[in-house]
């Protein structure tokens, strides 16, 4: 089993002319970057600028077509991911690799099994008390990781990650499922231990206060290429950037326009059964209107999944009714046309796209419904194209072109690319989910832009989001969801940030 020992500590990791082309697209442009050894090195650059692509290539999931890393200062050939593990390389994704059902202590000896074959689990118990001692901070060995809160998930997998000996660390947006709190605790435990000389990190973010508040150095990328950086003291957030995206100027908010109007969704005594199958999520009363953004704030799993999929149709309902317009909602297609309702699930690559489809089919795929015009526009092509391009320039979606898998595009620009569709033609109701997971600055001021201009033109919105800033930014009223119920509902005037909180965690 391999668990850190004190000699093992931090590497200089360098990408060296890094050059990635998918066919004819260079996702990547002869890019060097220097992670020095101990420092905590951000990755700044707008959706699709190649950061998912330049880790991907250093830990061994891609082969560059041209350039080399650099470890420790030697050359280093990373045929794939377990070369760059045994190279010290590891990587902590946006979302959990922890097995729920099981232990902290378990899930820790397992993550180390394959280097060592049979466990003996007393030693590698002992060997794990050794080493949580030995950590600014830890977590409690016989926990079972699925009570553990997203802030305790996120420090294991940073802590598995020291105790399989990795002394690069990888961060790919690794604050983006917590609260701000939890985020700056862990960050500064990261950087403790970047200070400490444990570990170098490179961490991937769209969030500019914590590269000024932790990072000690930062990189930019865009459209593929290096374009700037340096020591983070030494940086303005104007000047980085403007780096990422040069002098745009960002979508203005428009201003509330009008009071709201009639109430367009209802429900009422829902009941429904949560994804474990054990509890309830019950909402009853809750009323979004013409002309209204209703926030949920939540931490995820309190059943904001739940009642999402309840509103697709993907999960039952076992009492209760949902109403839209006073019309029984039953989530036919049928309806959802007649109505005007639109849904912007999360991970809208899994849950609103067909991946093998071209990104102008996937942008098409509203029109295939024919907009209630009798066309079918799926028959003509070119019109389809047509519009697919005018929404791909309107939105700002980065595609090498229409006719790439959508599955090809980067995070962001999936996003872009459903909302561009979703967000096009009338609509009367709006149901979001957590709508600028993982986008650019750029992108989510303009994706609340049109939020707010869709509520403006009359539209209902019921908005999830687990960014309580952007609860507050969009929304006229504030709801708190916690364990399947709502716990809190105030006109944003009247709602209070701390207040919020302590209902998110559970105060009643
Ligand atoms: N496997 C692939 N095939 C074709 N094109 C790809 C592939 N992977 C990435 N690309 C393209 O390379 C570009 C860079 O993508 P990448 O995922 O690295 O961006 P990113 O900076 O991580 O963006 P985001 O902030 O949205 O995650 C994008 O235009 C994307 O469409
Ligand atoms: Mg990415």
């Amino acid at each position: 089993m391999r668990a850190l020992s004190l000699d093992e500590g931090a590497i200089e990791v360098e990408a060296v002319g890094m050059t990635m082309r998918f066919g004819s697209f260079t996702a990547l442009d002869s890019v060097s970057i220097r992670v020095r050894a101990g420092s905590f090195h951000a990755l700044l650059g707008e959706n699709g600028a190649g950061k998912s692509t330049l880790v991907k290539c250093i830990m061994g999931y891609y082969q560059p077509s041209e350039g080399g890393i650099l470890v420790a200062g030697r050359e280093a050939r990373i045929s794939d991911p377990r070369a760059a593990h045994a190279l010290g390389l590891g990587m902590v994704y946006q979302h959990f690799t922890l097995v729920p059902a099981l232990s902290v202590a378990e899930n820790l000896i397992i993550a180390a099994r394959d280097t060592q074959g049979i466990i003996n689990w007393r030693k590698a118990r002992a060997r794990l008390s050794e080493f949580m001692a030995s950590m600014p901070f830890s977590i409690p060995l016989d926990q079972q990781v699925a009570t553990l809160a997203a802030g305790e998930k996120q420090k294991l997998e940073i802590l598995k990650q020291l105790w399989l000996g990795r002394k690069l660390l990888i961060l790919d947006e690794p604050t983006s499922v917590l609260t701000p709190q939890e985020a700056d605790q862990i960050l500064g435990h990261v950087r403790d231990l970047c200070r400490a000389g444990r570990i170098s990190v490179l961490m991937i973010t769209h969030k500019f206060r914590e590269v000024m508040a932790f990072a000690d150095e930062v990189s930019v990328l865009r459209r593929g290429r290096y374009v700037g950086g340096g020591v983070v003291a030494e940086l303005s957030q104007a000047q980085m950037s403007a780096m990422m995206i040069g002098a745009v100027t960002l979508a203005q908010p428009s201003p509330r326009i009008g009071q709201r109007e009639g109430v367009v969704l209802e429900i009422g005594g829902l009941c429904a059964t949560d994804r474990s199958g054990l509890k309830d999520i019950s909402i009853d009363g809750l009323k979004v209107h013409a002309r209204e953004i209703v926030g949920i704030a939540g931490i995820s799993g309190n059943g904001q999944k739940e009642l999402m999929e309840v509103l697709t149709g993907e999960r039952p309902r076992r009492a209760g009714h949902v109403l839209v317009k006073g019309v029984r909602w039953d989530a036919s297609r049928a309806k959802a046309r007649r109505l005007n309702v639109r849904f912007l699930p999360e991970e809208p690559l899994r849950n609103a796209c067909a991946p093998r489809m071209s990104v102008a089919e996937n942008i098409g795929f509203r029109v295939f419904d024919g907009l209630g015009t009798g066309t079918q526009f799926w028959l003509r092509p070119a019109e389809l194209r047509q519009h697919a391009a005018q929404l791909v320039r309107q939105f700002g979606v980065k595609t090498a072109s229409l006719d790439a898998p959508i599955s090809a595009l980067s995070g962001g620009n999936v996003q872009r690319a459903v909302l561009a569709r979703e967000l096009t033609g009338k609509v009367d109701l709006l149901v979001i989910s957590n709508p600028c997971f993982g986008l650019d600055f750029s992108a989510v001021s303009d994706i609340r832009a049109r939020i707010l201009a869709a509520r403006n033109s009359g539209a209902a919105v019921l908005l999830m989001s687990e960014d309580l800033d952007e609860i507050l930014e969009l929304s006229d009223r504030v709801l708190v969801m916690s364990e399947g119920r709502i716990t809190y509902d105030r006109p944003v005037a009247q709602a209070h940030i701390h207040e919020i909180g302590a209902f998110m965690g559970g105060a009643q």
